[in-house]
């Protein structure tokens, strides 16, 4: 069966026809040709499929697309503006919180989120806020101050 699914995409409308088994991830990277969120395990294992669904990080390989029916969903590509990175995207960036970079779009988009909630997050906020994602290059310390870093930019006024 297939359906009519209406939603905000990064900041616009869209309508698209979708089946009831379609996955947002398969949605998103197929059907849209947004493919900067990555497809890892495919299985909720590894994050690197994190979108937002109203502000809230959203595994995408285990979520239907039929089930963000009226929401607001963000992805990598919504980030950064006129040429300037966000925050978070500056953070990984200065701090070296990317190296291969698969994991990067997942960490970055939980990282907003949370961001966008909590302002001023703890170190052990961050880490349970990521505590979704997997990275098997950085070690993750460089990750948690790539966070650190980019909630000071958010203080001094970029957006998340
Ligand atoms: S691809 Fe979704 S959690 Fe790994
Ligand atoms: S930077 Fe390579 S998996 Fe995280």
């Amino acid at each position: 069966m297939a359906r009519i699914l209406q939603l905000t995409l990064n900041g616009r409308a869209r309508t698209d026809a979708v089946a009831d088994n379609l996955l947002l991830l398969d949605y998103l990277r197929e059907l849209v040709g947004l493919t900067g969120t990555k497809t890892g395990c495919d299985g909720g294992e590894c994050g690197a499929c994190t979108v937002l669904v109203d502000d809230l990080p959203r595994l995408s390989c285990l979520t239907l697309a039929a089930t963000v029916e009226g929401r607001r969903v963000d992805t990598i590509e919504s980030l950064g503006k006129d040429g300037h990175l966000s925050a978070v995207q500056r953070g990984f960036h200065e701090k070296l919180g990317s190296q291969c970079g698969y994991c990067t779009p997942g960490y970055i988009m939980a990282s907003a989120g949370l961001l966008r909630r909590n302002a001023r997050p703890t170190e052990a906020e961050i880490r349970e806020a990521l505590g979704s994602n997997i990275c098997r290059c950085t070690g993750y310390v460089k990750i948690i101050e790539a966070v650190q870093h980019a909630a000071e930019l958010c203080a001094e006024g970029l957006t998340p």
